[in-house]
């Protein structure tokens, strides 16, 4: 299967487990591509006056996991505003990942899936699975293995 994993990372958080997921899915058989969506120039942190640079193309995935952090409880700004923006996911599969500072899911890492998932159903995907990481040093590991597991598991 042709996946594509779309990530919005600031601190790289986001990006490092999407990479791992990368390297599973291609083990697994699949041509899977790494792609990032960017803002013009530099976004301070958190900040919510950005434009979207040029839109990675997705047109030729079967499959995609949507990638981004946790910002103020809720989905990175810049992800929403992209998922707002793209065409149609119809007959896509899609997977939702998110990486999150504070120790539970509660603490803005459910809500933000929620929120993925509502952008990609708005769009016509058929949402499949999600998983959150937890970037506390004690729990990254851990999270990031149960992540991978899951969503290469969705393919
Ligand atoms: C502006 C801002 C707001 C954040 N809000 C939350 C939050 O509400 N809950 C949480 O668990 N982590 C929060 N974080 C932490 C990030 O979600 C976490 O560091 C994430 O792994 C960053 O991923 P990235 O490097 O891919 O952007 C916030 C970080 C920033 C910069």
């Amino acid at each position: 299967m042709k996946i594509g994993i779309v990530v919005y990372t600031w601190s790289g958080n986001t990006l490092s487990v999407a990479e791992k997921l990368k390297e599973r899915l291609d083990a697994n058989g699949h041509t899977a591509d790494l792609v990032q969506v960017k803002v013009v120039g530099e976004r301070q942190q958190g900040a919510r006056d950005f434009e979207l640079d040029t839109l990675p193309d997705i047109d030729t995935y079967d499959g995609i996991v949507f990638g981004a952090a946790v910002e103020a409880f809720s989905l990175s700004p810049v992800l929403g505003a992209y998922l707002k923006k793209i065409g149609s996911l119809a007959g896509k599969k899609v997977g939702c990942l998110v990486s999150q500072q504070f120790p539970y899911p509660w603490m803005g890492g459910s809500n933000a899936i929620r929120q993925m998932r509502k952008l990609c159903k708005a769009k016509g995907a058929t949402v499949v699975g999600s998983a959150v990481v937890n970037w506390a040093k004690s729990r990254r590991e851990k999270t990031t293995k149960a992540a991978i597991e899951r969503l290469a598991g969705l393919f």
